[in-house]
């Protein structure tokens, strides 16, 4: 049941390190959008101890890896998986979920929205502006474009190869995703550079 996913183990420390930085030393309720493997999660929770984690996943090949790291780490503060599509009417409107609460204080999503349709950028948005209290974080992690930095050779041709597999698909230009954002109260806050030409890209939702 238990799938490895060789990007968690380039990208758990140093994301590790980010939320180090960026959350405060609270009780912090943390859903997790597109968890994958799941091996995020109980790695974030066992070096966090004031998080209390909300895995989820669009597929139930992805929820069932997820609840058996959960079982293999045995961490209480891991949450079962629950099966959730960002598109979904009901996360995009913020309605109450079964198995999620109704308000975090933090969502993640890590290497989602270049490997999903447009349409899970805009839902995770929607979703994120109505989950989160004011001050509460969005933080994504992936490769974006931006206008103003190169765009590194090693993302161009990933991003040719992900259009290659799904024209749907594709690395996404920040400022694109920023400005969706803004429509549901959430700002940009910082943008922080990671191994391998990769950001974490903080929002915060406002007043
Ligand atoms: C590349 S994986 C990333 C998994 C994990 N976050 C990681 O970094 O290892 C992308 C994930 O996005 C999920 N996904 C794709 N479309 C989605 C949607 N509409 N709603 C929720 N999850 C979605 C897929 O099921 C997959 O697990």
């Amino acid at each position: 049941m238990k799938q490895d996913a060789p990007a968690f183990h380039r990208n758990k420390e140093p994301m590790l390190k980010v939320l180090q930085a960026i959350l405060p030393q609270l009780p912090l309720k943390v859903i997790e959008i597109a968890s994958g493997s799941g091996q995020h999660g109980p790695y974030f929770c066992s070096h966090l101890s004031n998080l209390k984690w909300w895995p989820t996943d669009i597929y139930e090949g992805a929820i069932n890896s997820i609840n058996a790291w959960k079982q293999h780490h045995s961490l209480t503060t891991v949450q079962p998986a629950c099966l959730l599509d960002v598109t979904s009417e009901q996360w995009m409107r913020g309605q109450t979920m079964i198995g999620l609460p109704d308000q975090a204080d933090v969502i993640l999503s890590m290497n989602m929205i270049h490997i999903a349709s447009f349409a899970a950028t805009k839902g995770l948005l929607a979703g994120a502006g109505q989950k989160l209290p004011v001050g509460g974080m969005l933080v994504l992690y992936g490769p974006f474009k931006q206008h103003d930095v190169a765009f590194a050779p090693s993302n161009k041709s990933f991003d040719e190869s992900l259009k290659s597999r799904n024209p749907q698909w594709g690395i996404r230009q920040l400022e694109d995703v920023a400005q969706i954002a803004s429509t549901h109260k959430l700002a940009l806050d910082q943008t922080i550079n990671l191994p391998s030409n990769n950001l974490a890209v903080v929002f915060k939702k406002e007043s």
